[in-house]
């Protein structure tokens, strides 16, 4: 601090300098021990996250008001979090990077207050914000009043929801009621071994049920993007984090009243791929991999997948059509046979809100056998948590475009992107199979009496399954009702679905008044 008031310009200069200077907190032990960790410092990543030289700071003398404890005796400039603005690809966002170098980056009354700010300015101007996570949590000295300031950024985390897209980049420890700013966002990022998400740590853990478990384990990357779900995406090191935010944002609009920037494509729109005619098996149960038939049809086979390690049986990301970003739903035949399960339907109606809270269609290629029977699910609540999915589907005002590549049976007919829910156009392989349910198990209900009595109830089964195959399982019933708007042939799907989207670009569907929906949580 500057022990006298400077008098001339080139004193006030001087000042202005040193100000500059100690609200940089670039050295010290702190800064050593960060880095020893594989961390980078606060501003170290918002300077490899946004555009060279784009940063402007704001908020940089601020300091905290706490006069108790020994806290009183040290008020770093600009206390534990950067915040300002800046470019990504020429796009503006606003960013906080917490600073876990200053009181290890915890969260008190003027931290919050920045935070806040920052946040409302991202509201006002229509643009991202960028959280970039690494605190000890409430800063303990400052008691209730960091629960407070913890309140009001998760009263805006709610304000902007499917406003400005919010996502957060964990970058070291967030613990505690802290971890709901984070889970209120759009996406959260990880880094493995030096991030970590939980309410209550491993100390407590013992101390309450006696289990014993590290960090890693509890609230690791890959934990939260394998097991919870509450992570979207898991990175090697921090570099990789901030760059894949940065891709991340190109397939977002500024906020809900903008769509997604186009890109030029390279990739020509009518190319055809013949590759895509042999990607279903002739065997209705052996599996390939949706993401193949995904990377055949999008722009330069680009597709970024969300919750890539999560309820793998179904497929979410982004990738392009003729430039015009889209959401890509898909079954993952390659995955428990790409059934619905508990997990996958929360996944997927997620990443339908998502997209349809920012102004992205909706592509879907099904391919599901029903939902996943069994005490777990049923106990666990699939009834709930599968009605998610239909309600995001129904709900979703969005182009909403829907591929049957092969099966499309019972109830998860319906979820998934039909007809019925509003779909705009329903486009089916000639491989579809679309019918109550599969030859096998309709045969044993529905010619149950006849098989018992006859002398080769194999033989006859599979003549009756052969009968079924050729009535029910197929797109053509489906398709005299309208139910699907073509048949095509697979090569044609990039072609088709291009045209889809460049007729829906005007697609407008005002929504019944009310004032909020209440979809089954
Ligand atoms: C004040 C804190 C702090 C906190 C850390 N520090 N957490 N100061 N309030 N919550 C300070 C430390 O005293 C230390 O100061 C410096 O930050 C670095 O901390 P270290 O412990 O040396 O770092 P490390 O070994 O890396 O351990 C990091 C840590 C640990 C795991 C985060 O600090 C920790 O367990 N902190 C407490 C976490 C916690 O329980 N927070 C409350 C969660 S509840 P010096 O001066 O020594 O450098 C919560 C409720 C939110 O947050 C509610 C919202 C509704």
């Amino acid at each position: 601090m500057v022990e006298r008031t400077p008098e001339t310009y080139a004193e006030k200069l001087a000042q202005l300098q040193e100000l500059r200077h100690e609200a940089a907190h670039a050295e010290g032990p702190a800064v050593e021990k960060q880095h020893a960790k594989g961390k980078f410092t606060a501003r170290e990543r918002i300077d490899k996250l946004l555009d060279p030289g784009s940063f402007q700071e704001l908020d940089g003398f601020v300091r905290h008001r706490t006069v108790d404890f020994e806290m009183a005796k040290t008020r770093p400039l600009a206390d534990a979090v950067i915040t300002g603005h800046g470019t990504i690809d020429g796009r503006r966002v606003c960013v906080f990077s917490q600073d876990f170098t200053v009181f290890g980056g915890s969260l008190g009354e003027v931290m919050g207050e920045k935070i806040c700010k920052i946040m409302d300015l991202a509201a006002r101007i229509g643009c991202p914000v960028i959280g970039i996570n690494d605190s000890g949590g409430a800063r303990i000295q400052e008691g209730v009043v960091s629960l407070g300031a913890y309140g009001e950024v998760f009263f805006r985390n709610v304000a902007c929801s499917g406003v400005v897209p919010q996502i957060s980049l964990v970058m070291g420890p967030c613990a505690g009621g802290a971890v709901y700013s984070p889970a209120l966002t759009d996406f959260i990022f990880m880094v493995k071994e030096t991030s970590h998400m939980f309410i209550t740590g491993p100390d407590v853990i013992k101390t309450v049920t006696g289990e014993e478990v590290g960090f890693e384990e509890l609230g690791g990357a890959m934990t939260h993007n394998t097991r919870s779900g509450v992570a979207h995406f898991a990175t090697e090191d921090e570099e990789h984090c901030l760059e894949d935010a940065r891709y991340l944002l190109s397939f977002l609009p500024q906020n809900n009243l903008e769509s997604p920037p186009r890109l030029a494509s390279s990739d020509d729109p009518l190319r055809m791929d013949p590759e895509l005619d042999s990607v279903v098996p002739d065997n209705a149960n052996k599996p390939y991999d949706v993401r193949a038939v995904i990377r055949l049809i999008v722009d330069d086979g680009e597709f970024l997948e969300v919750h890539e390690h999560y309820a793998r049986n179904i497929v979410c990301g982004f990738a392009r059509l003729d430039g015009i970003a889209i959401g890509v739903v898909g079954n993952q035949p390659a995955a428990l046979a790409g059934v619905l399960d508990i997990d996958a339907a929360a996944k997927a109606a997620r990443f339908v809100r998502t997209c349809d809270s920012f102004n992205i269609p909706i592509v879907t290629f099904t391919d599901v056998p029903g939902f996943l029977p069994g005490t777990a699910q049923e106990w666990g609540g699939i009834i709930r948590h599968g009605a998610k999915l239909l309600y995001a589907y129904a709900e979703a005002t969005v182009p909403k475009i829907n591929v049957i590549t092969r099966k499309a049976y019972g109830g998860a007919y319906d979820v998934m992107s039909s007809k019925h829910l509003r779909s705009d156009f329903n486009f089916a392989w000639p491989t579809a199979e679309v019918a109550v349910m599969g030859p096998e198990g309709a045969a044993n209900i529905i010619y149950r009496r006849e098989l018992a009595g006859h002398d080769a109830p194999a033989e006859r089964r599979q003549a009756l399954m052969d009968d079924y195959k050729a009535r029910f399982a197929n797109p053509y019933i489906a398709a005299e009702r309208g139910y699907i708007d073509d048949v095509i042939i697979p090569h044609e799907t990039r072609p088709k679905l291009i045209a889809a989207l460049h007729a829906l670009a005007t697609k407008r569907e005002p929504g019944p008044k009310r004032k909020h929906g209440n979809i089954p949580l």
